[in-house]
């Protein structure tokens, strides 16, 4: 099908138009390049994610570098480009390592007070985001972040009392003739088996999308599925459904520890004090519960590890924990630290360790997603991390024709893809996204009318 774009100037049948800021290797442009959107232009700092773009998106002008030194480039590329259409979507996903997890009041008095230190620099890309936004005026502002940004604020100008939340930041710039709505996804709520919520931040100068908008004070399709599944949605879709069956592996021995058939189905190898915790985990469980193993004393009831907020409000794992059996005093098959004859319990919480449920989604798979000892990284029942086939499996990236591969052909190291992986969302709930800003974006009265017939049966209007 062809995709005319609105406000087009030529007869040509061009599909809507998209550029992609931070785009890193890729992975949310295979949704908006399966929606239909044409990605014109994209911008990441790192060359070696920017080669795996490439490799996928060859259509696509990739511009190597940081932002602030290629926002005229990018501006005048795509309007280059354009050749006189419109811009339907900038997409951003700028990096979220600086974002606070503090309330957003809070925050702001405690930067004003001068309590709190001059915040990430990271946080100020979005300004030149904005002038790209300004000066291209693009259909859809879409922005992909940690739900933390909305708790994130910016110094506008040199002058540290100048700060700005960045949601206040973007609404200001883009001016009055834009409206806007975010929101928090699960998306294991658009049918991925993962857990993860981003904040998603959509503006709009559309007539139609902005009725839309005001009318469901949302942009963004219906959930699909959910945890609890009612009004016609299906359950969540479970680690089982997605990488049960696959050939077993086990991170015991060189071995064990590869499927000879497939390249990305393997994982590292778990030395032998981490096998030992690893080994004796049971389903659901983590390392840090472990019970005695003493075939003549098996004790079940040695305390399990626990945490608690101290008087400041920071959450600290227990120093109470036993290492030894109660019972036997046995050492118990939990993550410890030798530190010469001495050995005592691993400083950590419950989640490291820990297995996935085989009927849930995985856990967020993070760039830590090789590390048994990250939050709710092991199999759910063979001793061993994922391995990057799962994750791959589990992020959806499977669904598309996506290649870990540089320009020259060969493939990317191990660590790229796991920074990839960890640092997008995963593509089969962003297109859900894109594919309804589309037909949004198209002025599809249908789309209206479903949404309205939606909530007048669930008494929602
Ligand atoms: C959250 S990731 C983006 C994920 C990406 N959209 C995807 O789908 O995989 C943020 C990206 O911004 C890039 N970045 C960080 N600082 C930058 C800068 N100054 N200019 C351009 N890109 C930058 C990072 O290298 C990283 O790849």
């Amino acid at each position: 099908m062809c995709i005319i774009s609105h406000n087009m100037n030529n007869d040509n049948c061009k599909k809507m138009t998209a550029i992609s800021l931070f785009s890193s290797a890729g992975i949310g442009d295979l949704s908006l390049n399966s929606s239909g959107f044409d990605v014109l232009v994209a911008n990441e700092l790192i060359s070696e994610r920017a080669e795996i773009f490439s490799c996928n998106f060859p259509e696509t002008l990739s511009l190597v570098g940081d932002i602030w030194e290629q926002e005229n480039k990018i501006i005048a590329e795509t309007k280059r480009l354009l050749a006189g259409r419109t811009l339907d979507v900038l997409f951003a996903t700028p990096p979220c390592q600086g974002m606070s997890k503090n309330g957003r009041g809070k925050l702001l008095n405690s930067i004003r007070k001068g309590d709190k230190p001059i915040h990430d620099e990271r946080n100020r890309l979005i300004i030149p985001c904005m002038n790209i936004a300004v000066e291209l005026k693009p259909r859809f502002f879409v922005m992909e972040n940690v739900p933390e940004l909305e708790n994130t604020v910016i110094i506008k100008k040199g002058n540290p009392e100048n700060v700005i939340f960045i949601l206040d930041y973007v609404a200001e710039r883009l001016g009055s003739e834009y409206k806007g709505v975010w929101e928090v996804v699960e998306f294991a709520d658009y049918g991925v088996p993962q857990r993860r919520q981003r904040l998603i931040t959509v503006f709009s100068w559309d007539v139609f999308v902005n009725e839309y908008m005001q009318k469901f004070k949302t942009v963004l399709p219906e959930r699909t599925h959910a945890k609890i599944p009612n009004n016609g949605k299906l359950p969540w879709l479970t680690v089982r459904g997605s990488i049960a069956g696959l050939p077993p592996l086990d991170a015991g021995s060189q071995v064990t520890c590869k499927d000879k058939n497939n390249p990305f189905h393997q994982v590292p190898l778990l030395d032998k004090d981490k096998y030992f915790w690893v080994s004796n985990t049971p389903p659901e469980k983590g390392a840090f519960d472990n019970q005695c193993i003493n075939p003549i004393c098996l004790c079940k009831e040695n305390p399990i590890h626990s945490a608690a907020h101290n008087e400041e409000g920071i959450n600290r794992a227990s120093q109470e924990t036993p290492l030894y059996c109660i019972d036997c005093g046995e050492i118990l098959p939990r993550p410890w630290v030798k530190n010469g004859a001495d050995i005592r319990l691993m400083k950590g919480f419950t989640s490291a360790y820990k297995r996935m449920n085989w009927d849930l989604p995985s856990s967020t798979l993070t760039r830590n997603l090789s590390y048994a000892c990250s939050d709710n990284k092991l199999h759910p029942d063979q001793h061993r991390v994922l391995s990057l086939y799962e994750a791959m499996l589990l992020h959806t990236i499977t669904d598309f024709n996506y290649k870990w591969k540089r320009t020259d052909g060969k493939r990317v190291s191990d660590k790229l893809i796991r920074e990839a992986i960890g640092e997008s969302i995963p593509p089969r709930g962003l297109k859900a996204i894109f594919k309804h800003l589309m037909r949004l974006a198209q002025h599809d009265y249908e789309v209206m009318a479903e949404r309205h017939s939606t909530c007048e049966q669930l008494s929602l209007m």
